[in-house]
């Protein structure tokens, strides 16, 4: 593959020199200021297509020949995008059908980008034909390491030839009309219906009660953005298939079911953008570390293999409501972080800061004032010479015996839910709240969803899956005959893949987890929520710790009662179970509890498993380690001096310091 030519990391970012075609000086600025900043990569033509195609079927190249074959004499490789993220007006004049319509079928004017319908006919071939004519044109040159498909793809039409289409898809997971009625539970204020032309795409002025309805409108869509990605891949694939193609992933809970995303892409890559210093209390800069994390842990999961961060920021972010300024070290600690977590390269956007448009305060590389006399640049540099002296990590895996289960239908689900609690954050972090726990313990970890191989782990943690979906209950059960330390908690195994509620009856009672309450050696008979200021307590371990947010009450058949409620009406009821299985050891943790419980609960599980810890050292509040390769990574994330004993090392770190270990 292509990418192989670079065997250094990558580090570079957004270049969009067509701002600047009539600035002979700025462009040539911009080769030198690269060279020095230890560029090796840029990503050109992301938001190109009116200065590659300024009119319907004449393509322009003359001015990206020109830039491609100048990076390239500078030893500057090319990451080509296609232009979809952004079409030019007379694209919509032209053919309106490619504006999307929203929820309550108004279809958008022209303006903004990434607001196209992935359904329209016309809009697939007119970007089928301009990926071609840049494929045709640069597949093979040398500059050319990867493709990166469209923009941060996210959003939903919901216009006639979407619902259109989702009919189709409708009909192809269910066959029947009664089969589907079946699993939507229609028949619940009569909303049954008589054939599939009935259904509409929800809308919040339409259908929106029907779980089902709502979860399957948003898997179709991601179904469709990924058919869509996969004509691009074709197009740019069939003039020369060695270069490898990416997209630019960036929020998990976007709309994408990413892990199904992956089996479309070469390569993974992710934008970055923590909230850095936006805390009012300084300490809980780690929480952004954690965020950062997770998404690296995530997105290094999706292929198991090294990613690519295609997008940060030097300085600082526009979208925020507050742009704080990166401290003094942050750059150097956050390049550092996403190495660390299993990225190959450190990129920007952008290269050059915007004179106009939306984006013209968001922090580049080069700042308006053209100057390379600036903390930012000098930043860069930094990060430049740091790569180029850590080359020997490019490739490098991580290995990880713990995971987290992060599941896009699982969130999706409990994102729609209405009971036990509305919020649908609580459920969107909790996965991060339980990875914390492992990172404090210092072991590596995988996010990963309830289809991936959970062979390969000695510990998962499974907070809120709610959703069984085929065959997940058996993974479990499986995971656990064979040795496995598998951790499930409340509003687990309720319903199945299409949100519907596991039932029984009277001689044959069903109860959640569903099936595997025998696995578990627990009942799940009710779930109590707690108001925000409300609290129940347990005991773990010789210290009483805070239970939150919703308490479920359990029959303990079999299994062993590591903790209690002490209050209220379920005072004495078991908190958290243990129970053997097989050669491994099924644990339930049956309420929400403050996160210092879960770091000492996850102590005790990873201990038990036997799971193996990068260093041995207990956490030090705000350093993070994390492995990659034979390289120990040790981040401070505070602004104050510390020291931890890495495996008979004593390291002292002064604020947002790191060090590896080789
Ligand atoms: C996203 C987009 C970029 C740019 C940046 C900064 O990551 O992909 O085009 O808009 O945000 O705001
Ligand atoms: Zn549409």
């Amino acid at each position: 593959m292509e990418l192989e030519k670079i065997s250094r990391l990558l580090h570079g970012g957004d270049y969009n020199p067509d701002q600047w075609l009539d600035r002979p000086d700025v462009l040539e600025d911009d080769i030198h200021l690269m060279k020095q900043a230890g560029v090796n990569v840029v990503t050109l033509g992301v938001f190109s297509w009116s200065s590659v195609e300024p009119k319907e079927g004449v393509f322009t190249f003359e001015w990206l020949d020109d830039i491609m074959n100048k990076l390239y004499k500078n030893g500057i490789y090319v990451i080509l995008s296609t232009p979809s993220g952004a079409r030019p007006p007379w694209l919509a004049k032209k053919y309106p059908e490619v504006m999307r319509t929203d929820e309550n079928r108004v279809r958008q004017l022209y303006g903004c980008r990434e607001n196209h319908c992935e359904s329209s006919k016309i809009w697939r071939e007119k970007v089928r034909i301009i990926d071609e004519k840049l494929a045709e044109h640069y597949a093979h040159h040398p500059a050319l390491i990867m493709w990166h498909l469209s923009n941060e793809m996210y959003g939903r039409c919901y216009c006639e030839h979407c619902a259109e289409n989702f009919r189709k898809w409708l009909r192809a997971k269910y066959g029947t009309i009664d089969e589907l009625n079946r699993h939507y539970w229609s028949a619940f204020w009569s909303h049954r219906y008589t054939c599939f032309e009935e259904i509409e795409p929800p809308s919040k002025h339409g259908e929106m009660q029907l779980h089902a309805l709502v979860i399957d409108y948003s898997r179709f869509y991601s179904d469709l953005m990924i058919d869509f990605i996969s004509i691009e891949k074709n197009a740019v694939k069939k003039y020369n298939p060695e270069i490898p193609v990416t997209t630019n992933m960036f929020n998990i809970t976007s709309g994408i079911n990413y892990d199904k995303l992956a089996k479309t892409l070469d390569v993974i890559s992710w934008d970055s953008y923590p909230r850095w210093h936006c805390q009012r209390d300084k300490t809980t800069e780690w929480k952004n570390a954690v965020e950062a994390a997770f998404t690296f842990d995530f997105v290094r999961s999706l292929h198991n293999k090294p990613f690519y961060v295609m997008e940060s920021v030097p300085s600082v972010p526009s979208q925020f409501n507050i742009c704080k300024l990166k401290r003094p070290k942050m750059h150097l600690l956050s390049a550092i972080q996403m190495i660390a977590f299993g990225s190959d390269s450190v990129q920007y956007f952008q290269w050059r800061k915007s004179n106009g448009a939306i984006e013209k305060f968001h922090g580049s590389v080069i700042d308006h004032n053209g100057s390379s006399d600036t903390r930012v640049f000098c930043d860069v540099c930094e990060v430049g010479a740091m790569l180029e002296k850590m080359s020997y990590i490019k490739g490098a895996a991580s290995v990880s015996e713990a995971a987290v289960i992060w599941d896009w239908d699982n969130i999706r689900a409990l994102q729609e839910q209405v009971g036990l609690r509305h919020d649908k954050s609580f459920f969107e972090k909790l996965p991060q709240r339980h990875y914390e726990a492992f990172l404090k313990n210092y072991v590596n970890t995988d996010i990963i969803s309830s289809e991936s191989d959970f062979s390969r782990y000695k510990v998962i943690a499974a907070p809120a899956l709610y959703m069984f979906k085929p065959g997940t209950a058996e993974k479990i059960r499986q995971f656990v005959e064979n040795g496995g330390h598998f951790v499930l908690t409340y509003y687990s195994g309720i319903t199945n893949e299409n949100d519907l509620c596991f039932s029984g009856t009277a001689s044959n009672p069903v109860y959640a987890p569903y099936s595997l309450n025998d696995v578990f050696g627990i009942k799940v008979k009710e779930i109590d929520g707690l108001c925000d200021d409300e609290y129940n307590e347990l005991e773990f371990n010789g210290r009483t710790y805070k239970a939150l947010t919703c308490c479920e009450l359990l029959d303990i058949d079999d299994s062993e009662s590591l903790s209690k409620y002490m209050h209220d009406f379920y005072k004495g009821i078991c908190a958290v179970s243990k129970k053997q299985y097989g050669r491994g050891c099924a644990y339930y943790l049956a309420c929400d509890t403050e996160n210092d419980f879960l770091h000492e609960f996850y102590k005790y599980i990873l201990r038990n498993a036997d799971a193996s810890k990068i260093i041995g050292s207990e956490y030090v509040k705000d350093v993070m380690v994390k492995q990659r390769g034979e390289s120990i990574f040790i981040m401070n994330f505070s602004t104050e001096e510390r020291t931890i004993n890495a495996n008979g090392k004593i390291i002292t770190l002064s604020g947002y310091d790191f060090a590896v270990l080789n």
